[in-house]
C-alpha cells in the first residue's frame, strides 16, 4: 500500500511509560510527520490515534483498556475512518493477543517495529484486517529515522536498548530485550547534529547507562561515551538509568569532570535491606549502595541524588522497611519515584508467595512518602540564596505569569515572568536566578542576569 494515503491524516500519540518510550513516540510522529500527516489536538480530533504503551506495573496496562474504549464514544474523525494504533510495550507482549480484548484496534506493532508504522497505518486504512507487526529481534536505534522533537532545546539521546539484568520484579528485559549499544560515533554524530540544531542539554537514554558498550567491547566504556559527548560542545548532559552494580569508579572521575554533565545522579535503589535486594536479584548491598553514595559525594559535592523505590515486595518485613526509610534518610535523596510493588507474570517475583496486607504496603509507601518530602525539603534549603542557571521550559501550566525551568540539580525553578515580556523569547534559555524560595518540588526567586 503507498504510504501517499497518510497525506494530510492528523494523528495523536499518547505515550505511557519511560523516557524510552517518549523517544520512541518522538520517532513515530517523525515517521508520520514524512508522510504528510498533520498533529491533531486530541485523539478526538484524529484520523491516527496511536498508543505507546507501558506495562511495567498493571495499573500501566488498564489505562490503555481505558482509553482505547472511550474512543469507541468520540465522534467520527475528519478523514471518516480512525485508525488505532498500539505500540510500546504491551504490544510487544501481546502482540496479536491484544486484539482479543481491544475490537477498535486496528494496527499493533511492537518495540523493534517502529520503522514501519506508517506501513502498517496506511494498510490499516486500506483494509478492514488488523496489522500486526511484533518482530523478536533487535533492531539498532536507527538514526537515519525522521525523528519529532517536542522541545527544540532539549532532546533525548538512546544509546542502548535493552536490558540483561532480570531483577526478579521487572517485565521490562521481555519486552525490550537484550542489552545492544549504539556505536561511539553514531551517538557522537547524533548529539554533533542537535547541537547544530541549537539543542543545549540531552539526556542519554538506557535502562542501564552504565553497561554502555559491554556489548560492543567485552566491558563498559560509558564514561569514555560522557567524555565523548561532552567534546561535542552541548551545555548539558543528562543520563538515565544507572544500576549500581555497574557505576564504575571511572564513571564518577568523568562526570566530576567533564564539565557539561550535570550535577545529578539517578541511581535506582529500591530498597534498603540487603535481603529483599538479594531477592529482587539487584546484586549489590545496602552497604554496596552507601559505599557508592559515598564515593560520589567525594568527588561530587553536593551531587542532587534520586531514585527509584518498590514497596511491598514479596516477603518485605517491617525491618526491611524500616532499613528502606533509613536508607533514604541517609542518602538525603532529592526527589524519588515511589512505586507499591506490582506483580507481574512471567517474572520470577510473581511466584513468591506473599500475604502482606494492602492496607500494610499502602501504610508503608505513605510513611516512605514523607520521608522523600523531608529529604526533598531539606535538599532544596541549601539553595536558598544562591544563584542558579535555569534552563527554561516555557509558562508554569499551573500559572502562566510564572516561567518555569530546570537548575542543574534537575530542581523545578519558578521566576516571575518581567514586566511586558514575553514568555516563549525565555524558552530555551538559560537564565541565572537568585533563589529565595525553597519548597518540597521546587524553588523559586528572581532573574539576576540577561538570559543567554
Ligand atoms: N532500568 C531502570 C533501573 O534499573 O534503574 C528502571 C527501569 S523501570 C522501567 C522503572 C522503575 O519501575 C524501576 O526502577 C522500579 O522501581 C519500577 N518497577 C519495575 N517493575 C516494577 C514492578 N513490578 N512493581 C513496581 N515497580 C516496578
Ligand atoms: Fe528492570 Fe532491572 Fe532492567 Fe531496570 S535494570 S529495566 S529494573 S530488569
Ligand atoms: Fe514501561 Fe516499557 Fe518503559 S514497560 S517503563 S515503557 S521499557
Amino acid at each position: 500500500m503507498s504510504l501517499s494515503v497518510l497525506q494530510g491524516k492528523t494523528y495523536f500519540v499518547r505515550t505511557f511509560g519511560c523516557q524510552m518510550n517518549m523517544h520512541d513516540a518522538e520517532r513515530v510522529s517523525g515517521l508520520l510527520d514524512s508522510c504528510g500527516c498533520l498533529p491533531a489536538a486530541s485523539p478526538d480530533d484524529a484520523d491516527i490515534v496511536v498508543f505507546m504503551t507501558c506495562c511495567v506495573r498493571e495499573k500501566a496496562d488498564t489505562r490503555l483498556y481505558g482509553q482505547c474504549s472511550s474512543l469507541k464514544s468520540a465522534p467520527e474523525p475528519p478523514g471518516g475512518k480512525r485508525v488505532v494504533a498500539v505500540g510500546g510495550c504491551i504490544a510487544q507482549r501481546d502482540g496479536a493477543g491484544l486484539l482479543t480484548n481491544l475490537d477498535n484496534v486496528n494496527v499493533v506493532f511492537g518495540t523493534h517495529s517502529i520503522a514501519h508504522v506508517a506501513e502498517l497505518i496506511a494498510d490499516a486504512f486500506a483494509s478492514d484486517d488488523p496489522q500486526v507487526r511484533c518482530e523478536e529481534v533487535e533492531e539498532s536505534a536507527a538514526t537515519d529515522m525522521p525523528w519529532h522533537r517536542e522541545t527544540a532545546y532539549h532532546a533525548w539521546v538512546p544509546i542502548m536498548t535493552g536490558c540483561n539484568n532480570f531483577c526478579s520484579y521487572c517485565i521490562v528485559p521481555y519486552v525490550r530485550g537484550r542489552e545492544k549499544s549504539r556505536p561511539f560515533d553514531e551517538v557522537v554524530d547524533e548529539v554533533r547534529g542537535l547541537v547544530r540544531a541549537g539543542v543545549r542539554e540531552v539526556t542519554l537514554l538506557g535502562q542501564n547507562v552504565n553497561s554502555y558498550g559491554r556489548d560492543l567491547f567485552g566491558a563498559p566504556r560509558f564514561a569514555e561515551l560522557l567524555r565523548r559527548v561532552g567534546d561535542t560542545g552541548v551545555e548539558r548532559i543528562r543520563f538515565t538509568s544507572s544500576h549500581p552494580k555497574d557505576l564504575l569508579p571511572e564513571t564518577i572521575d568523568a562526570m566530576a569532570e567533564v564539565p557539561a554533565v550535570m550535577p545529578q545522579l539517578h541511581l535506582a535503589v529500591q530498597s534498603g535491606s540487603s535481603r529483599i535486594l538479594k531477592a529482587m536479584n539487584r546484586k549489590y548491598t545496602r552497604e554496596d549502595y552507601l559505599a557508592l553514595v559515598e564515593a560520589v559525594r567525594a568527588k561530587i559535592p553536593g551531587i542532587a541524588l534520586s531514585t527509584d523505590i518498590i514497596v511491598g515486595f514479596p516477603g518485605e518485613t517491617e525491618e526491611d522497611f524500616l532499613e528502606t526509610l533509613t536508607l533514604a534518610r541517609e542518602v538525603g535523596y532529592a526527589q524519588a519515584f515511589t512505586f507499591i510493588y506490582s506483580r507481574r507474570a512471567g517474572t520470577p517475583a510473581a511466584e513468591i508467595p506473599d500475604d502482606t496486607p494492602r492496607a500494610v504496603i499502602q501504610d508503608r509507601f505513605d510513611r516512605l512518602v514523607n520521608v522523600i518530602q523531608d529529604t526533598a525539603f531539606a535538599f532544596n534549603q541549601h539553595e536558598l540564596g544562591c544563584t542558579v542557571p535555569v534552563l527554561m521550559e516555557g509558562p508554569s501550566k499551573h500559572d502562566p505569569s510564572i516561567l518555569q525551568g530546570k537548575s542543574p540539580k534537575n530542581q523545578t525553578v519558578h521566576t516571575p515572568i518581567p514586566a511586558g515580556a514575553d514568555a516563549a523569547a525565555f524558552t530555551g534559555k538559560i537564565v541565572d536566578v537568585k533563589v529565595d524560595v525553597a519548597r518540597t518540588w521546587y524553588l523559586a526567586g528572581t532573574i539576576a542576569g540577561e538570559a543567554r
